[in-house]
């Protein structure tokens, strides 16, 4: 059975998603960068070790990372999980993880990598938004992506409810991913780009407002 080890820095809601998927790992360790993220209390709640590394203890991002990578090595995870972990990691720790780190951004990448996606994609009357799984690597938010899920944005939305819309997929496509992760069945190619061995292919088109 692979080993898992998350990493979060708030109220942990892909952390509980991942937990009520009874996924086929062992979630070794919860890890957070800070001591308040409410994260924290759910894997205690389901008796996973937790840790806090706090960032602000380290004079640099180097030293940071050099500090994260030896604690999460304790664990010996196979896969090192990102679920709302809100620091950018240096180039020396990706390339430390390549093909075994993943993170779940809240747009459809490559479009709105960064922050306040919701709010960009509303500013700029996309009609399509969501939110995608990908492996991390040194450019920002531009890793091989896993999967996707696309949610139609509504002429009343605010923030909030297309946050809410694209956070409900987000704990749908999250926890399929580590359970192909888990089965090998993921593979990493060389060209940077990911192929699903033994997945369904979806013949669907989402049309945002819908036709007559
Ligand atoms: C999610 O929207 C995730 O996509 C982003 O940070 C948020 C974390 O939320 N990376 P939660 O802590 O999992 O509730």
């Amino acid at each position: 059975m692979k080993n898992i080890v998350i990493l979060i820095s708030g109220r942990g809601s892909n952390l509980q998603a991942l937990l009520d998927a009874g996924l086929p790992c062992r979630i070794a360790a919860v890890i957070s960068n800070r001591a308040d993220a409410g994260g924290l209390k759910i894997a205690q709640a389901h008796g996973i070790p937790t840790a806090v590394i706090e960032h602000r203890d380290y004079a640099d991002r180097d030293s940071f990372d050099a500090a994260l990578a030896r604690l999460i090595d304790t664990f010996h995870p196979d896969f090192v999980i990102l679920a709302g972990f809100m620091r950018i990691l240096t180039a020396g720790f990706v390339t430390r993880y390549r093909g075994r780190l993943v993170n779940i951004h809240p747009s459809l990448l490559p479009a709105y990598g960064g922050l306040h996606t919701h709010a960009r994609a509303l500013q700029d009357g996309v009609r399509i938004h969501g939110c995608t799984v990908h492996f991390v690597t040194a450019d920002l938010d531009h890793g091989p992506i896993i999967i996707q899920a696309a949610v139609p944005v509504l002429c009343d939305d605010t923030e909030q409810t297309l946050a809410a819309r694209v956070l409900h997929e987000e704990h749908r496509i999250y926890p399929q991913a580590i359970r192909w992760l888990c089965a090998d069945l993921i593979e990493l190619r060389d060209d940077g780009r990911v192929r699903l061995r033994h997945h369904k292919q979806s013949g669907f088109a989402l049309i945002s407002p819908s036709l007559e």
